[in-house]
C-alpha cells in the first residue's frame, strides 16, 4: 500500500529515526526516491543521494503521504509544521495522538512505539490509531519492515510498551550479567562467562522467537519434567521473580510517565 507513497521522517537522522530509515530501505518497502529525511541542520550524514533531505520540515510536510514524527518530546514544541493532509505516525514518547493532532493540524495519528533494533528489522513496534483500513495497512507495513507490529486497543498500553521496548535489552544484558557473574564467582574465566551468556542468550531468543510454545508453556513443560531446569525455576519463582519483574517494568512505566510530563 505505501507503493509510490511519499514517506517522510521528521527526525530521520537521529537514534531512532535513522534506524527505521535504514528499515525502509533495506526492505524496499520505501524506495529512496520516495523518501524525505528532515532534521534542523539539514545534514544528510550517510543517507543515499536519492533520500531527499531538508531543513525545512514543513516542505517534507506539504510533500509527504505519510509523515513520520521521531524527534525529542522535548523539541516537539518548537517543531511547527501543517501536517493536515498527512497520515501522521509518531513514534515520540509520551506525546499524545490529541496532542499531536492539535499541534500539527493532523486528522489521521497513530502513536507507535519502536526501537532502535529497527535498523537490524528486529523492533517490535506497537500502535494506535482510529484510522481507515488503508491507513492501517500503511501503518503495518511501515512498521512491519521494522520488525514486527501490533496494533493495541488503547493509548495507555503504548506507554507499557515505551518502558518495555527501551528497558527491555538491559533487563536481559542485567540477566546475562548475573549468570556470568555466578560463573565467574565460581572460578570461571570472566572472558569465558561472557562469551557463554552471550551465546546461551542468543539460541535462547531464538528459540523462544521461533518455536510454537508460549513462554509460560516452555516454563510449565521444564517444570513438568522436574529435572535440572525445573529445580532452578521453582527456586526463581519461589524467590519472587515475578515480583521483582513487576517492579522493575513499573519504574520503567512510572519513568515515562514522568517524562512525559
Ligand atoms: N532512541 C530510542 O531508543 C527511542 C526508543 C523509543 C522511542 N524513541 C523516541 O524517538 C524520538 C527520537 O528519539 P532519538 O533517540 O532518535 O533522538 P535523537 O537521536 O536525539 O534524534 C532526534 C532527531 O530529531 C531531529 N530534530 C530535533 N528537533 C527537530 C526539529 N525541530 N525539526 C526537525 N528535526 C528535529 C534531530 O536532528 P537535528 O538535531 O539535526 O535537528 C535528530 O534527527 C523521541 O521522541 C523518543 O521518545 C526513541
Amino acid at each position: 500500500m505505501t507503493d509510490g507513497m511519499t514517506v517522510g521522517v521528521i527526525g530521520g537522522t537521529g537514534m531512532l529515526g535513522r534506524s527505521m530509515v535504514t528499515a525502509f530501505l533495506d526492505s524496499g518497502v520505501v524506495p529512496p526516491g520516495a523518501l524525505w529525511v528532515a532534521n534542523r541542520s539539514g545534514a544528510r550524514g550517510d543517507l543515499p543521494e536519492a533520500v531527499q533531505v531538508t531543513a525545512d520540515a514543513q516542505a517534507l510536510a506539504a510533500a509527504c503521504e505519510v509523515v513520520i514524527l521521531s524527534v525529542p518530546p522535548a523539541l516537539f514544541e518548537a517543531l511547527r509544521i501543517d501536517a493536515s493532509g498527512a497520515l501522521v505516525i509518531s513514534v515520540m514518547a509520551g506525546v499524545s495522538r490529541a496532542r499531536i493532532a492539535e499541534h500539527t493540524g493532523a486528522t489521521r495519528v497513530v502513536r507507535a512505539m519502536s526501537s532502535p533494533a529497527a535498523a537490524r528489522r528486529l523492533a517490535f513496534s506497537p500502535w494506535c490509531g482510529e484510522v481507515s483500513t488503508d491507513d492501517g495497512t500503511r501503518v503495518t507495513e511501515l512498521l512491519g519492515a521494522c520488525g514486527k507490529a501490533a496494533e493495541v486497543a488503547d493509548e495507555s498500553q503504548i506507554e507499557i510498551f515505551t518502558a518495555m521496548t527501551g528497558p527491555v535489552p538491559g533487563f536481559v544484558a542485567q540477566f546475562a550479567a548475573a549468570m556470568a557473574d555466578y560463573a565467574a564467582r565460581r572460578g570461571v574465566a570472566p572472558e569465558v562467562a561472557d562469551m557463554a551468556v552471550r551465546q546461551l542468550f542468543l539460541a535462547s531468543g531464538e528459540m523462544l522467537a521461533q518455536e510454537a510454545p508460549t513462554p509460560q508453556q516452555h516454563v510449565q513443560e521444564m517444570v513438568d519434567y522436574a529435572g535440572t531446569t525445573a529445580a532452578g525455576l521453582l527456586a526463581l519463582q519461589d524467590a519472587g521473580l515475578q515480583g521483582v519483574v513487576d517492579r522493575g517494568l513499573d519504574a520503567a512505566v512510572a519513568r515515562t510517565r514522568e517524562i512525559a510530563g
